[in-house]
């Protein structure tokens, strides 16, 4: 079945849409590793790589659908923050929208029949609810650390440990 024109445009926007969102970890990346927050860094380093390989695994799906990727321009993303809990907060805020935009796609596919894209996308709502947790669980305890400098520094040790997806 070829896919159609409205879903390519819909997986062009999404490949966008994971592209910036790496582009947006990666500035986060730099505005900890430049306060000694080097836990932190590495922890957002991993998810803009995360979400780069997103932007791959929906690209090689419209390819293998011999539909037309389209890049389209990456924009600039928000470089400081108020606090790591506030960087924190934008990337949940990030993660809620592309969850948001992954229903979106869902429920469009599922209008046109497109059950293959439905059955791709079911990776990405399970992916969704892991990538949401471990925001919030990040968000949550920088809360509890309050001002805490030495709360914070043992977070960030925590945040160093993240281990690279297999
Ligand atoms: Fe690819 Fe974090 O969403």
């Amino acid at each position: 079945m070829k896919i159609s024109k409205t879903i390519q445009e819909a997986l062009n926007r999404q490949i966008n849409l994971e592209q910036a969102s790496a582009h947006a970890y990666l500035a986060m990346a730099a505005w900890f590793e430049q306060r000694a927050l080097s836990g932190f860094g590495r922890w957002m380093r991993l998810q803009s790589e995360e979400e780069t390989g997103h932007a791959m695994k929906f690209l090689e799906y419209l390819l293998d659908r011999d539909g037309t990727v389209q890049l389209l321009a990456i924009p600039e993303p928000v470089g400081s923050f108020d606090s790591p809990l506030g960087a924190f907060k934008a990337s949940q805020e990030q993660e809620r929208s592309v969850t948001a935009s992954i229903y979106e796609l869902y429920d469009l596919a599922h209008g046109e029949k497109d059950y293959a894209t439905v059955s791709m996308l079911k990776w990405f709502v399970d992916e969704q609810v892991e990538e949401e947790k471990s925001v919030a669980d990040m968000v949550d305890r920088l809360k509890l650390a309050g001002d805490r400098p030495d709360a914070l520094i043992l977070l960030d040790s925590m945040a160093a440990k993240r281990q690279e997806e297999t």
